[in-house]
């Protein structure tokens, strides 16, 4: 969804809004826009990066230590410099910028018409200023009060900063649905979506809750709700480093989170595993503990990438805890009016914890009584606001949009959780219990090994980097692996791919297979392993091409198949920890091989905010 940028303070807002927006493009980078204050508000907008800003700029003056800054993930009218944001009221009195969707901006479209004001744009977010503009002008009200005015009669999502031409050195921020948190430095504050723009330069924030509305002033800024009610500011120390947010050596962001992978799952576990004493401690769950050992039900919820976290959760609790697991596509739990118990436990699995349809499965949920758990690797967000508790990833910022490093945070936590659920409930006697203590503390070693191999994934890349289509296959631990692997692919190089139960080929996908299809078949020597070497047989059989990926010595598929991938061998639960690393550069390589724009892929954004 979009980034939003503001800044107040001493310095020149133009370089700061700039780096800001760079920090956030991860955000959405359709068009991007700027709106600087000096005696004036001067905008400028173009369709694009926030490089091609600074290109449309140069002629500009853009001084002036107050301004704000936008770049879009087009939801209203289509990339272009008009729908780009900032949007200016029609009599110049209000400009602003969103994040989210106006719900009801045609009712109110009609009615400002009639009323006389004309649009430029085919965005919901110009009928928001214009409105605004219209209540301040009818009622001869603050700034302020206009936009509380104007909010009440809007439906839908919102992050919105706002200037007002006859209101110098005053920023207006409101938020519902979408995020929004404010930076306070010294004698300056930013707003922002996230706080990877505000790090640089304080770690003093404050997250606006939904219904709330922040007046900035030069001297101080000051929060209340949409009905008018004075806050107390909560004040948070934001717990991350500027190098955190920076590609360093690396060429994209999402192969430097590729290869944090061994520490940020040594990050995920560390102080909450121990080898010597054997055991699993999941703080954030402590309170509640009980109830997920008695559960009769979890549900896990997510999208996207968290959603195949969630399906290997759900292959681990019900093997070692044996409690039934659901596993639900956010949007669709949120509408298919799914039967919730009351002792039920649902976990959220999201990276951004903004996500909007994982975020209304939670409202929903929240009046049937059932336990809210979150996985999430933002501290601040939503997410971790909405649930009742829950467990931190430890991955770092993650601001390639294709998700990696979280991916393998999240199944560590699951793995923990289904682990520690395993030995209270008593199924999991104390000896293999430590063993996969041990087990599971390999793992970043045994990724290690793995990223070594980097330049034998390369070189596969460059054979395939010209088809048009891929297939993922993989049993158990393996199938939502092969999901994993296939969406990488696709949301990156745009090439088709789809992830099945090697079984169901026979179903149906077999018919795709000729000498142009690569087959990646996720081959661990587990249960499975007669079945899966006969379905490569079946691939083969087709002219198929099989790009296998089995454990380090395997002899028998190695025979079979056009390209190897050796892994290390461990737990076959833990598996899918190991499994990925090579989808995850096999993907990374295709992509830059066709010319891709790997860190921020068209159409996509990091945190989709809106339903
Ligand atoms: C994954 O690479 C994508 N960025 C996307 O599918 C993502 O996993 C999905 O939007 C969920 O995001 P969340 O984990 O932040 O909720």
């Amino acid at each position: 969804m979009c980034g939003i940028f503001g800044y107040l303070g001493k310095q020149q807002a133009y370089p700061i809004l700039i780096k800001g927006l760079k920090r956030l493009e991860y955000r959405g980078y359709d068009s991007a826009g700027i709106s600087i204050f000096n005696e004036k508000i001067k905008t400028f907008k173009c369709k694009g990066k926030v490089s091609d800003l600074e290109n449309h700029i140069l002629q500009g003056s853009t001084a002036g230590t107050m301004g704000m800054g936008h770049t879009r993930w087009a939801t209203h009218g289509p990339p272009n410099n008009i729908n780009a944001h900032p949007h200016k009221s029609q009599h110049g009195h209000f400009v602003l910028i969103h994040n989210g969707i106006i719900e009801n901006y045609s009712r109110l479209k009609k009615k400002l018409l009639a009323l006389g004001y004309r649009f430029e744009s085919e965005t919901d977010t110009e009928v928001l200023v214009n409105l605004i503009e219209y209540i301040y002008l009818e009622n001869k009200v603050t700034p302020e009060v206009a936009v509380r005015l104007a909010l009440h009669k809007v439906i839908g999502a919102y992050g919105l900063v706002i200037q007002c031409s006859d209101a110098p050195g005053q920023l207006i921020a409101a938020r519902k649905g979408s995020p929004l948190v404010i930076g306070i430095g010294k004698d300056e504050y930013f707003v922002s979506s996230d706080v990877t723009p505000i790090v640089e330069y304080t770690k003093k924030v404050s997250y606006l809750n939904d219904g709330e509305i922040a007046l900035i002033t030069r001297d101080t800024f000051s929060i209340s709700t949409i009905k008018d009610k004075k806050l107390v500011p909560v004040f948070r120390q934001i717990d991350m480093e500027i190098g955190e947010v920076e590609k360093g050596d690396f060429e994209h962001f999402m192969l430097k989170e590729i290869f944090e992978q061994p520490r940020t799952i040594q990050d995920t576990f560390r102080g909450r595993i121990s080898k010597e004493l054997g055991t699993i401690n999941l703080g954030g769950l402590f309170e509640v503990m009980p109830r997920l050992v008695n559960a009769k039900r979890i549900i896990i919820i997510g999208c996207g990438t968290s959603w195949h976290a969630g399906l290997v959760g759900e292959y681990l609790i019900e093997e070692f805890a044996r409690i039934p697991v659901e596993v639900e596509y956010a949007s669709e739990f949120r509408y298919r009016n799914p039967v919730i118990l009351e002792d039920d436990i649902i976990i959220v699995i999201s990276q951004s914890g903004e996500t909007a349809d994982s975020l209304a499965a939670i409202q929903m949920a929240q009046e049937t009584g059932a336990l809210i758990l979150g996985i999430c690797n933002v501290v601040g967000s939503s997410i971790t606001r909405e649930t009742h508790c829950g467990v931190y990833t430890h991955a770092g910022p993650e601001i390639g949009v294709a998700s990696t490093k979280a991916f393998t945070a999240q199944v560590t936590v699951l793995t923990m959780l289904a682990m520690l659920l395993g030995k209270k409930r008593k199924l999991l006697s104390e000896a293999s219990y430590g063993k996969f203590i041990s087990e599971l503390q390999e793992i970043p070693h045994k990724i290690h090994d793995i990223l070594s191999d980097n330049a034998h994934f390369k070189s596969i890349a460059k054979q395939y980097k010209d088809v048009d289509n891929f297939l993922y296959l993989g049993r158990g631990y393996s199938f939502p692996v092969a999901l994993e692997g296939a969406l990488k692919l696709k949301e990156i190089s745009y090439i088709h791919a789809e992830g099945y139960p090697a079984a169901e080929m026979k179903h149906g996908p077999i018919a795709l297979i000729d000498e142009n299809m690569p087959v990646v078949v996720i081959a661990p020597k587990d249960d499975s392993y007669d079945k899966i070497v006969s379905n490569i047989q079946e691939v083969k059989a087709r002219g198929g091409i099989v790009i296998a990926v089995v454990n380090k010595g395997e002899k028998n598929i190695s025979k079979m198949a056009d390209h190897v991938i050796e892994v290390p061998t461990t737990n076959l639960a833990l598996m899918p920890l190991l499994s990925i690393i090579p989808l995850q550069l096999l993907s990374y390589h295709i992509a830059v091989m066709r010319g891709c724009h790997v860190d921020q892929p068209r159409n996509l954004a990091k945190s989709v905010t809106v339903e």
